[in-house]
């Protein structure tokens, strides 16, 4: 006979130690199952529909959502793609299994078309951040509409799907601009100053001293420092529980 694990345990433990497997692994798929009808009800929430009304009743919704512990923190990326640091990125947060956002300029995507296809294949969200990197307020309407709706354009023909976000440049925003589509802006709470410190440490300090639920984290995927420092943002803060989403699921809860 094989010596195995349960030799010598006499055959009556070893059915009781088979059902015990056997049940931790129903609860495990249960569980799973739960976090997937908890992230329906939060997209259900992000896309304006009270959670429940697919199929699930309104009691089981709210069960969900006192159930929802995690913290939720958004990473955000602009003025990108760039045409190799981004894709360093996306490799970091494919393995962390962690969603971001990107907000790309118009002038940077030619060329960079599979960048963004990538990105949207991996589930990251895509937003406008103009075609030039213009001061929104500072336009006449007509050029200001056309900055953003070349650049949404120019990203719906690769991704195929349409771009409902703005982050306005400088953080200027005009809400009585109407153009033909209308964008919703993003902003952020945390700016981690990247672009001008370009120094890793720095960066992750600021963002792990002053991180809270629920908040957005403004960085550049043009420099190598911002790459490393948002791996390292990540795992510091996935080990504290906080769950990195992208950022439509934090301005719309
Ligand atoms: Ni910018």
């Amino acid at each position: 006979m094989k010596k195995g694990r349960t030799a010598g345990i006499p055959a009556w433990k070893r059915g009781l130690l088979v059902g015990m497997i056997g049940l931790m692994a129903v609860g495990a798929a249960a569980g799973i199952r739960d976090r997937q009808a908890e992230r329906e009800g939060q997209r259900a929430m992000v896309m304006g529909e009270a959670p429940g009304e697919k199929g699930q009743s309104l009691q089981d919704a709210g069960k969900q959502t006192q159930k929802r512990e995690t913290k939720k923190i958004a990473l955000t990326f602009d003025d990108g793609p760039h045409p190799y640091y981004t894709e360093e990125l996306l490799d970091g947060l494919a393995e962390r299994n962690v969603k971001a956002t990107f907000f790309l300029l118009g002038q940077n995507i030619e060329g960079r078309e599979e960048i963004i296809k990538r990105m949207a294949e991996e589930g990251h969200l895509i937003g406008n951040h103009t075609y030039y990197h213009v001061d929104i307020t500072r336009l006449e309407d007509e050029e200001a509409c056309r900055e953003i709706l070349d650049t949404s354009e120019k990203i719906t023909a690769i991704t195929g799907q349409p771009v409902e976000y703005i982050r306005p440049p400088f953080g200027n925003w005009d809400k009585e601009l109407e153009c033909e589509v209308t964008m919703l802006p993003i902003f952020w709470s945390v700016d981690t100053l990247d672009w001008t410190t370009r120094n890793v440490d720095q960066i992750v300090q600021k963002v792990v001293t002053d991180i809270e639920e629920n908040d957005i984290i403004l960085m550049h995927d043009s420099y190598d420092s911002t790459v490393k420092a948002a791996l390292r943002i990540i795992d510091l803060l996935q080990a504290e529980g906080y769950e990195f989403v992208t950022a439509d699921e934090l301005i719309l809860e």
